[in-house]
């Protein structure tokens, strides 16, 4: 068991509520060192190629001021691997993207992008960043990932956090066996998507899910109590989950 679980805040959402207005109000890279105040181990961003959140600027400013490692969510694109590749990022997860989604909303096909994925994973690691595929929990996905030279996967947590109480057992049990796939295929494994206090316990669990990747609950509670305090909770419910 890897005793601790990293914890990566995602500040996407603070992005989104600046965008709707315009300005610079509420500044995603303040939310950045807020959070690594409040314990967060990393920060992750999704730069979108519609850049409906995170901007370029937003980038080029996290780079500089960051002290914690920046995890750059991106799709499988040239531009998104020009820019990797100038900012070289501590680390860079490969997620699918389709402009119409409102998230990111399955996991990367690794099976059928293996063409265009091998050179992307080649590019990243050769640049010294670390690669993670963001995967559904399937081990045909961790295969794939394992075959184009990727060291991570993230496993895809959203269908476990959609599922209704009854399915639920099931989707864990799914994210359960991958971790053991991981592991056995020799891939430090990640998750993330949709995490709440509620969920967040038995993905913790997991003994060898090594980080968790927390945006959108986190930004949405900050405004009841305050980012510090909802990063502290999801933290403290981590460890608990760990037995820490
Ligand atoms: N991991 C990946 C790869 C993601 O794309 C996202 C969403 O941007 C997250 C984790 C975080 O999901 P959420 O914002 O639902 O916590």
């Amino acid at each position: 068991m890897t005793d601790k679980l990293r914890l990566g805040v995602n500040i996407d959402h603070v992005a989104t509520i600046r965008n709707a207005r315009g300005g610079v109000h509420p500044d995603p890279v303040r939310a950045a060192l807020a959070a690594a105040e409040a314990g967060a181990d990393g920060i992750t961003a999704h730069l979108r190629e519609d850049r409906r959140h995170i901007s370029d600027d937003d980038i080029d400013r996290l780079m500089d001021s960051l002290s914690l490692p920046l995890n750059l969510e991106m799709a499988a694109t040239p531009e998104m691997l020009e820019i990797a590749l100038r900012h070289r990022p501590h680390a860079a997860c490969i997620v699918p993207e389709r402009r119409e989604e409102r998230t990111t909303e399955g996991g990367l096909d690794a099976v059928r992008g293996r063409d265009t994925l091998c050179p992307l994973v080649g590019a990243l690691a050769e640049a010294g960043v670390r690669v993670s595929l963001f995967v559904e929990p399937d081990p045909a996905q961790l295969d794939a990932a394992k075959a184009v030279g990727a060291p991570v996967v993230e496993l895809h947590t959203g269908a476990y956090c959609d599922a209704a109480a009854l399915r639920r057992p099931h989707e864990l049990q799914r994210i359960i066996a991958a971790a053991a796939h991981a592991e056995a295929i020799g891939l430090e494994c990640h998750a993330g998507h949709g995490l709440t206090y509620d969920t967040v316990g038995p993905i913790a669990a997991i003994p060898t899910v090594v980080e968790l990747n927390i945006g959108h609950f986190l930004i949405g509670e900050a405004i009841f109590v305050g980012l510090d305090a909802s990063i502290r909770r999801m933290r403290a419910l981590m460890d608990q989950a760990r037995g820490r």
